[in-house]
């Protein structure tokens, strides 16, 4: 039995370069056109659309598959995907200028596949090709790059409604040659589309990256367009064991893109922080290095019992005044311009928060902390650890140990810690009960309790 009505696999199999595959015909382009050809007619309930590797039918890509009838297509085109929906989802009735049912030929083509296939790893494998696996990951920068580059230069903003190379290269007062160059390879990467000599913003460029967009999230993305810079210094800082100066971070336009970039994360996971947590009993929360205020936000919004306290760098408030306002929160947040390395911490918090904070600070800054909140807290207060956390050996999940990197290159003496890690901090100030909160998403909370 199946739970849709359809379930529709398009093979996604990624092959090495010059040998058949489905992506190479453009199954990557089909996939996209079936949701959206499958959204639009709302079949969504009806159809599942899946991704599956090979099925051994490559030269005849892109391969794609239709249950329960168990319906075979081959070389199918993004213009065929509307006359599929609609024949085949639609009235039950297979496009069959496009059906392969000639299953003896399937199989031949299949087996005969598998063999080239073989044969062409083990030719690679002999001659020592490096993998693709190796060759990507080297090259992973190259992409990223571009669409930082167009970040910085606000192209999708310029490319507007529809625009020329000649007038983006104008619009963003660029070498013309050089933005061409620039913009095409946006296309490549399905950022922007082309149609005759008019470049065209895609959904998700229009939303996400142009300025006058509700969901525009360029300020906090050009962020990362800074920390690139930083990344650039990593071979120095793994050789010099902390941070190496290039560029400046100290500038109000690096700090405003900082808590924009912080902004655009916390907003979405605070509202489950807060769920975690929960508000009952909770009148008094510390947020120490609160940075946008999201965390404080979602709590105020949560409770109007609740009383949140910012403490952030003076650069910082002024931009943490801003969201706090906007959110209509301002009665029930304020705010402390202050160091928390230094700051008296003050006391009766139920909760004290580090969001994204330990990463920052050494072990021994860190240890110092959670004995400054412990005195803090009022009986029953929990400190709240949320942070990418690392495995006990150090070597996962990935995004911890990237992050530790991150941080290797942006501070002094920051890095990603284990659970093992916090627990034992927690323990050594003085919490009783420490556990661990997993989040949806790649974050997750230590939290401890005082009696
Ligand atoms: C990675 S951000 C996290 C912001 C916020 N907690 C969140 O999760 O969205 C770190 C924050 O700590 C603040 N910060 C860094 N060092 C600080 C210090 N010594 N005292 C107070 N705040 C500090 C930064 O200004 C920034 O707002
Ligand atoms: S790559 Fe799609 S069938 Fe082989």
């Amino acid at each position: 039995m199946e739970p849709f009505r359809f379930h529709l696999f398009v093979c996604t199999q990624q092959k090495p370069e010059g040998v058949a595959s489905c992506p190479a015909s453009g199954s990557f382009a089909v996939l996209d056109a079936l949701d959206r050809e499958i959204q639009a007619r709302g079949l969504d309930n009806d159809a599942q659309l899946t991704t599956c590797g090979c099925m051994g039918l490559c030269d005849e890509g892109p391969v794609m598959v239709v249950y329960p009838a168990g319906v075979w297509y081959r070389r199918v085109q993004p213009s065929d995907v509307s006359e599929i929906v609609a024949a085949h989802l639609g009235d039950g009735k297979p496009v069959n200028r496009l059906v392969w049912n000639d299953a003896a030929a399937m199989k031949a083509m299949s087996v005969e596949h598998r063999e080239k296939f073989r044969q062409a790893m083990a030719a690679r494998e002999k001659a020592g090709v490096l993998p693709d696996r190796l060759d990507q990951m080297i090259r992973g920068y190259m992409p990223s790059r571009c669409l930082l580059t167009a970040l910085e230069l606000d192209i999708f903003t310029a490319v507007g409604d529809g625009a020329s190379a000649e007038q983006i290269g104008k619009r963003i007062h660029a070498n013309a040659r050089a933005a061409g160059m620039l913009i095409n390879a946006l296309v490549a990467l399905g950022l922007l589309s082309k149609s005759g000599e008019d470049y065209k913003n895609t959904p998700e460029s229009a939303r996400f990256f142009v300025q006058d967009s509700k969901d525009n999230q360029r300020n906090g993305l050009l962020h990362i367009a800074n920390i690139w810079h930083r990344w650039s210094t990593l071979t120095d800082a793994v050789r010099s064991g902390t941070r190496v100066p290039r560029g400046r971070d100290d500038t109000p336009e690096w700090t405003h893109n900082f808590i924009a970039g912080m902004q655009r994360i916390a907003k979405d996971r605070a509202p489950q922080v807060v769920k975690a947590l929960g508000t009952t009993g909770v009148c008094r929360i510390l947020d120490l290095g609160g940075g946008s205020g999201a965390y404080s936000i979602a709590f105020a919004k949560a409770s109007p019992d609740v009383q949140c306290e910012i403490l952030d760098i003076p650069e910082v408030v002024p931009l943490t005044a801003e969201y706090v306002s906007q959110a209509g929160v301002s009665a029930q947040v304020s705010l402390r311009p202050g160091d928390m390395l230094q700051d008296d911490f003050g006391s009766g918090y139920d909760i004290i928060m580090l969001n994204a904070i330990c990463h920052m600070f050494s072990e021994e800054q860190n240890r110092d902390i959670f004995r400054r909140a412990r005195q803090a807290l009022a009986p029953n207060g929990r400190l709240v650890v949320q942070d990418f956390i690392l495995n006990p050996d150090k070597t996962g999940p990935l995004h911890a140990a990237l992050f530790s990197l991150n941080m290797l290159v942006n501070t002094d003496a920051g890095a990603s810690y284990s659970e093992v890690e916090y627990t034992n901090w927690m323990k050594a100030a003085g919490f009783t009960e420490v556990c661990r909160i997993s989040l949806p998403g790649p974050s997750s909370m230590i939290v401890g309790r005082v009696k």
